[in-house]
């Protein structure tokens, strides 16, 4: 009896311990996707883009609406336009200048521009 008993304990041990493995397994997933999909909002939320970029209006820059609007999502566009971001310029909106970002990494820009030419709807 004592020992159906401890058998018994064993197994839901093992049945619960390991539906909490499943759980968590399935979260860690969840989340990695998750953070690639935003990878570019962050680092642009990070930035001082927000200082001269609104999703849906002007501020000294053009809205990323826009931006999105004028430039199909395609390889080229996003590497000249990170390019741009990181050694700044003026004429394509206007005569407001970007600032440039020259300490900002390449693939960090490539994500970012990613992120501004996936808003289009
Ligand atoms: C000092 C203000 C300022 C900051 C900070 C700024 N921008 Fe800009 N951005 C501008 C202006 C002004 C333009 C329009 C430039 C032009 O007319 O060529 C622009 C244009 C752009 C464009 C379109 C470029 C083109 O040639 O059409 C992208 C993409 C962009 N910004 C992304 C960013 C990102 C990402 C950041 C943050 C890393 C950022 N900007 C930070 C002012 C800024």
């Amino acid at each position: 009896m004592k020992r159906t008993f401890l058998l018994f304990g064993l197994a839901m041990l093992t049945l619960t311990s390991f539906s909490r493995i499943d759980s968590d397994k399935k979260y860690i997933k969840k989340t990695t996707i998750e953070v690639q999909s935003n990878d570019g909002e962050k680092l642009i939320a990070k930035s001082d883009c927000v200082g001269c970029h609104k999703l849906d209006k002007k501020l000294i820059g053009p809205a990323y609406l826009d931006i999105a609007k004028k430039y199909p999502n395609t390889d080229k566009n996003i590497n000249s336009l990170a390019d741009k971001v990181i050694k700044g310029g003026s004429g394509v909106w206007g005569t407001m200048p970007m600032s440039a970002h020259s300490s900002l990494k390449k693939e960090d820009a490539k994500s970012m521009v990613k992120y501004i030419l996936s808003l289009k709807k």
